[in-house]
């Protein structure tokens, strides 16, 4: 989740640049960049780092550019470094390209473009947009971008200066763009932030279209050239209201992203029509795969949660031993690790503490290492062989929402490319696993237009001083997260178990002040669930149903019922975990509780 910014006007664009940079830092930063047309010079300062980096190296510079492009970066494809931040330009250096997104195909063009003797500075997958366009260069930026963004597969939002050119072209499939219209001046933004403090006038783009800005005005175009007309809107937001996207939170906005975040984490990674999994980042041989024996995920959280529900998937997949660990448990205790244990760490940060020691202590017994995590070039990814990558862009809310449906999807992914590899899945099981997968981003749009229903649960239920959260096999770790997540947010105690352990003791917990939240799927343990249900039923507990298998038995002993849409296995856990992320957050809310900064609480620990 890149920030891309662009000015050209009358104005003095490194400032109005840099200001504009500084208001999507929240959209993660890595590095930062800048491309200006000077005196007919394509000037190009780019460095890792935050934007104040940047500030600093051209500080002492007195441009009077009036045209130019912006990006503060995080890190999908390359490290954080000089060479990998935006922009990026052609070998004659004549333009330069910003881009928010991911290249799917990035490295067959790159391939192409190399045999044609084009040279490359960078590890990105943005670079190869540069020498794209080069190659249709004659003058006409428009139609250059145009014709090489036909070779393009992905997602992207990109901006496009040439030092022989007054203006700005600009395009968008999958990411956010936004135009605004001044007065002999026009801007462009990934996001409303970065251009409100210069007008409130706006269009935003579509997917699949294009803008061509320069000082005297916008036009609108398709990708194949027809004029678009389109009303700007005026937008009264106050800049922090923008930052959260016009919700009241940030961790609401992120429960909304959600179907973003699994897509940019799934995009690009796979063949239905193949049956594959590619991760490019993980160079793990097949020979080494098939050598596994034992398997561990390690993790802390709601991390350790989605490492629960890979252990309950992957036990199927790959006909292994596969322990769940929780970091501050592993790091002490005598786990049996040799040179064939695969340990999978799963952080969002990448810097939690218990978890990176965990991974010291199974690097030290030979165990080969694999991070699943949300932040590049973290700590844990470097200690890690491995990493697998999720792209769900950075998480401002304490709580762990966006992030832990696309570790799920990045799981996902995993435990089919271990299974193709080690030959215990079919490529027609891999696919049935991934047409699953793949319909995840729409399931949890589905799932989100009933926050309404979610409310109002809250509404009955926010006073209440306990919670019990119950469910079996691949819903437990679904129990458990919904119990924390209320926990952390509302300061409610809430209690996740294994149903089945009710009769072990927490069922004595059960009176009619009890709201018990029941998740209930169509699989194997339904009826077993359902006693569950009955059993809380008779000690007059308060059921909560939330179910994919709506019928009238359920209608009848359940007090409260949320349905969930019936989906593939492998998607369970999103569409579940879902609302209760919601019902966390909305009882939060009516408690009057800090739902983006809890108490207590840090967004990493990275300390014991
Ligand atoms: C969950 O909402 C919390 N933010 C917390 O449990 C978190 O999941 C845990 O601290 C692990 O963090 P990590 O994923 O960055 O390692």
């Amino acid at each position: 989740m890149c920030g891309i910014v662009g000015y050209v006007g009358r104005g003095r664009a490194k400032e109005i640049l840099l200001e504009s940079l500084r208001r999507l830092e929240y959209r993660g930063y890595d590095s930062a960049g800048l491309a200006l047309i000077e005196d007919g010079e394509l000037l190009i300062f780019k460095r890792a780092g935050k934007v104040a980096e940047l500030e600093r190296m051209v500080a002492s510079s007195d441009f009077r550019a009036s045209l130019g492009i912006g990006h503060s970066r995080w890190a999908t494809h390359g490290r954080p470094t000089d060479e990998n931040a935006h922009p990026h330009r052609d070998c004659q250096g004549r333009l330069a390209v910003i881009h928010n997104g991911i290249i799917e195909n990035y490295l067959p063009l790159k391939k192409e473009l190399q045999a044609r003797g084009h040279r490359f500075a960078s590890e990105t997958d943005t670079e190869v947009l540069a020498h794209l366009f080069e190659e249709h260069y004659d003058g006409d930026l428009e139609k250059a971008v145009r014709a090489g963004l036909k070779r393009v597969k992905g997602a992207f939002a990109i901006a496009v200066i040439a030092k022989d050119a007054e203006e700005i072209v600009a395009a968008r499939v999958g990411s956010p763009l936004v135009i605004g219209l001044g007065e002999g001046e026009n801007f462009l933004a990934s996001d409303i932030p970065a251009i409100l403090p210069y007008t409130r006038k706006m269009l935003f783009l579509n997917d699949g279209e294009m803008a061509v800005l320069t000082a005297s005005g916008v036009r609108l175009i398709t990708f194949s050239g027809e004029a678009i007309t389109r009303e700007p809107r005026q937008i009264d937001w106050d800049p922090v209201t923008a930052q959260k996207g016009g919700y009241k939170h940030f961790m609401l906005k992120e429960i909304h992203e959600q179907p973003q975040a699994v897509e940019d984490t799934i995009r690009g990674r796979y063949s239905l029509d193949e049956g594959e999994v590619f991760l490019e980042e993980l160079a793990l041989s097949g020979r080494k795969a098939k050598e596994i024996r034992n398997i561990y995920l390690l993790a802390c959280g709601t991390s350790f949660y989605a490492g629960l529900v890979a252990k309950y998937l992957w036990q199927n997949w790959l006909k292994l031993p596969i322990g769940a660990e929780l970091g501050s448990e592993f790091r002490y205790s005598d786990p049996y690790i040799d040179e064939k244990t695969l340990v999978v760490a799963i952080s969002q940060s990448g810097e939690t503490a218990d978890t990176l020691a965990g991974v010291r202590k199974a690097r030290e017994r030979g165990a080969t290492v694999i991070a699943v995590a949300n932040v590049v070039g973290s700590s844990i990814t470097r200690e890690a062989d491995g990493v697998v990558y999720t792209h769900a862009g950075p998480e401002i809310g304490v709580a762990s929402t966006k992030t832990f449906t696309a570790q799920l999807a990045a799981l996902a992914l995993l435990g089919v490319y271990l299974g193709r590899k080690r030959g215990e899945l079919s490529p027609a099981q891999a696919r049935e696993v991934l047409s699953g997968l793949a319909s995840g981003p729409r399931q949890l749009e589905a799932i989100l237009k009933k926050e309404p229903e979610v409310q109002a649960l809250a509404r009955r239920f926010y006073d209440k001083p306990d919670f019990l959260f119950l469910g079996r096999d691949i819903l437990h770790p679904i129990a458990l997260e919904g119990a924390l997540k209320l926990k952390e947010i509302s300061y409610i105690h809430a209690e996740g178990y294994a149903a089945g352990e009710m009769k072990h003791g927490p069922i004595a917990l059960i009176d009619e002040e009890m709201p018990v939240v029941v998740l209930v799927t169509k699989n194997s343990v339904y009826d077993k669930v359902f006693a569950n249900i009955e059993e809380v039923k008779a000690r007059k507990g308060i059921v909560l149903a939330f179910t994919d298998e709506l019928n009238p038995e359920i209608e009848q002993v359940a007090d409260q019922i949320f349905e969930v849409p019936q989906t593939p296995e492998v998607l369970t856990p999103m569409v579940f975990v879902v609302p209760l992320q919601l019902l966390a957050y909305h009882i939060g809310v009516l408690r009057g509780t800090d739902v983006d900064q809890p108490r207590n609480l840090a967004k990493s620990v990275t300390v014991e």
